[in-house]
């Protein structure tokens, strides 16, 4: 558990760590070159802990730093054959299948896990593997994809997804011919992703944009790669700054990445001034009402709607909140109500009334983000937080203790009680 005493500005400075969500596809992506790739700024968390044990576990030779550098060689993999529970633990062990494809024409996992947000299909992943000549089997918890060969093809994705998009990027690098990927997802992660498999010697093109268009080649090799900042983490501690009308300098970013939450935070009355790799966030802790929208990168990340709903408990006036990515991802407003917060949620819309009131309770971490807004909302409320089920946090944000304290934040871990009977 998290034991807050909230109601101090969060001050001062904060590095931010690795993009999770760039680092875990890089890794994976490493099982398609038999050579040696070493990582740089990947983060320390447990997303990452547990994909680099299930590629031990398939046969690669891994070692992560404590400075972030991990060493990875997958020359040994013979098969990739991951039914084995850690598998169930992220949801990027599908990025295996990708990988697995590509490089031995078969691979087979346990359906993937991850935070519960809602349904979350897997049909345009299955939908591209098959566009390129996989058959892909579900069954009993599993699923396996096996090609007698792949080769490119033009696949139209249904819907922007991040992980079909990187999914069939990685079975098409090694594929005979030309695969083109339209309506992919644009998030800096594709193109983190991309310019990893380029350096690999991977000839994709367009990541980022519209349409992406990957050329096969025969072979891909080891790199030095250094993984993008952490634009979710970077929001969060934004968000956090604003939240408890604090002045915080968010470094170790790409400003560009933070446009949609910079200009939500500005609408809200918060002052943003970008620098060449840092924000800095100052508020005077009166906030206005905005309304949110999330949407596909460029716009408002679903990651964020939940810290960014906390935030605006605390403003002057009415905002309303649609979520359009995941119908699941408002479970943790009634922890908030049990703080004290006014929100009324329909379907995918939450409408928060800013009453400026939370006090401190025990309430649980859901899921990822819902445990950053947890830990936003204990910072914000008088007296003191108990957040249960931190575990998710640890998933996905690097040392948030220490650097919630350097920021004057008064927050500590504590082992939960053991439960009666
Ligand atoms: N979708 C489909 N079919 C598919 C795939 C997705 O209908 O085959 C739908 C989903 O149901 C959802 C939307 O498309 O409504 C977007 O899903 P996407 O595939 O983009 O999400 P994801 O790749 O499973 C990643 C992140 C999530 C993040 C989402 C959205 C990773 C490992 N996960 O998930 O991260 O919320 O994109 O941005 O990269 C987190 O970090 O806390 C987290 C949950």
């Amino acid at each position: 558990m998290f034991v807050i005493r909230g109601g101090k500005p969060l001050q001062g400075e904060v590095q931010i760590s690795g993009f999770k969500n760039a680092a875990l596809p890089i890794i994976a992506s490493t099982l398609l070159s038999k050579e040696t790739c070493i990582i740089e700024n990947v983060p320390l968390i447990n997303d990452v802990f547990t994909l680099v044990d299930i590629m031990k576990e398939i046969g690669a030779d891994a070692n992560l730093s404590d400075d972030g550098v991990l060493t990875i060689n997958a020359g040994a993999v013979e098969e990739c054959n991951a039914i084995f529970d850690l598998t169930k633990r992220l949801r990027a062990s599908y990025y295996l299948l990708g990988a697995g494809l590509g490089r031995f024409r078969k691979a087979v996992i346990n359906y993937p896990g991850g935070c519960n947000i809602g349904t979350r299909p897997i049909d345009q992943h299955i939908k591209g593997f098959e566009s390129l000549g996989a058959n892909v089997t579900i069954s009993h918890g599993t699923i396996a994809c096996e090609a007698e060969a792949l080769i490119g093809d033009h696949i139209y994705m249904d819907v922007v997804s991040i992980g079909a998009t990187i999914n069939v990027m990685l079975a098409s690098v090694l594929a005979e011919g030309k695969t083109i990927i339209e309506n992919p997802a644009k998030e800096p992660h594709i193109v983190d992703t991309a310019n990893f498999l380029n350096s690999m010697g991977a000839n994709i093109k367009g990541a980022g944009t519209d349409v992406i268009r990957i050329e096969g080649v025969k072979d891909l090799k080891g790199c030095i790669y250094t993984v993008i900042p952490d634009q979710i983490e970077a929001g969060t501690y934004m968000i956090a700054g604003a939240a408890t009308g604090g002045d915080v300098l968010v470094k170790n970013i790409i400003p560009k990445h933070m446009e949609p939450v910079i200009a939500k935070l500005r609408e809200a009355g918060v002052q943003v001034e970008e620098f060449d790799e840092a924000v800095r966030v100052t508020s005077t802790g009166k906030l206005k009402a905005i309304d949110v929208k999330t949407l596909p990168y460029p716009g408002f990340p679903t990651d964020l709607q939940q810290p960014i709903t906390v935030m605006l408990t605390q403003a002057e006036g009415t905002s309303m909140i649609t979520e359009n990515i995941y119908e699941g991802r408002f479970k943790y407003i009634d922890e908030l109500i049990k703080m004290g917060a006014e929100i009324k949620v329909d379907h995918r819309v939450a409408v928060v009334i800013g009453n400026g009131l939370l006090s401190g309770a025990k309430i649980e971490a859901m899921d990822l983000r819902a445990g950053a807004a947890c830990v936003i909302a204990g910072l914000i409320a008088s007296d003191e937080t108990l957040i249960e089920n931190i575990y998710h946090v640890d998933r996905g944000y690097e040392k948030v203790i220490e650097k919630l304290r350097a920021l004057g934040a008064d927050i500590e871990r504590i082992s939960a009680e053991p439960s009666r009977g």
